[in-house]
């Protein structure tokens, strides 16, 4: 993605008042790193220090993601992290349904601006983001196709702060990291969002039809 249309969708992004969460933050944390990365985390929401600094996993929970990245020779400059909404909750309370559709168009516009190889979703949130209604303990560690996406659900860092079983399950996880982005292609959008328009156009014309 163009650095230009990145910092013009974090300028929309910090301007958001479309739910309530814009009330109680202290700034957005609309994600960072390479606008072109080839692999995307993508996170629950910010948390204290995320709403502070106004970037996303900079709390111990970003200590854990920075750790295992460096473990597969990566670093946050290598990869770009965001979370499904932009707005700390209450209390870190889990974000609502409606908070997630109110701020969806701004992880759309990062995943299809970025095209990454790997989206990395850490924890339920971000899988389900995709795949409603998939549990993570049975999907956890398995690359899927969600077209035009590759997906690998790993669990959240913060599950891995509080179960230790679960630290070393999700280090395993990341070490596949390098190995499945080394066989993953940049995904065509265009192709996939002009057969979207087709369908969309054809199911119009056959309503018209009807
Ligand atoms: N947890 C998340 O899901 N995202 C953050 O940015 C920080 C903690």
């Amino acid at each position: 993605m163009n650095p230009d249309v990145l910092a013009e969708l974090n300028a929309r992004i910090a301007s958001c008042t479309a739910c309530a969460l814009h009330q109680g933050r202290t700034q957005t944390v609309p994600g960072d790193g390479d606008p072109n990365a080839e692999v995307l985390f993508i996170g629950e929401a910010p948390g204290f220090h995320e709403d502070q600094q106004g970037s996303p996993f900079v709390g111990q929970a970003g200590r854990v993601l920075d750790q295992l990245l460096l473990e597969i020779g990566l670093t946050r400059a290598d990869v770009f992290v965001a979370n499904v909404i932009k707005c700390r909750p209450p209390n870190n309370r889990d974000p609502l349904p409606e908070e997630i559709a109110t701020c969806e168009p701004f992880l759309t516009m990062q995943i299809s601006g970025i095209r990454p190889k790997l989206i990395v979703t850490l924890g339920r949130f971000a899988l389900q983001y995709f795949l409603p209604g998939t549990s993570i303990s049975r999907s956890r560690g398995k690359v899927i196709r969600s077209d035009p996406y590759l997906l690998y659900p790993l669990y959240h860092p913060a599950a891995a702060l509080r179960q230790s079983r679960l630290f070393q399950v999700l280090r395993d996880d990341f070490q596949r990291i390098p190995q499945i982005v080394a066989g993953a292609e940049r995904p065509d959008v265009r192709a996939t969002a002009s057969a979207a328009a087709v369908q969309k156009e054809d199911s119009a014309t056959q309503l018209q039809l009807l």
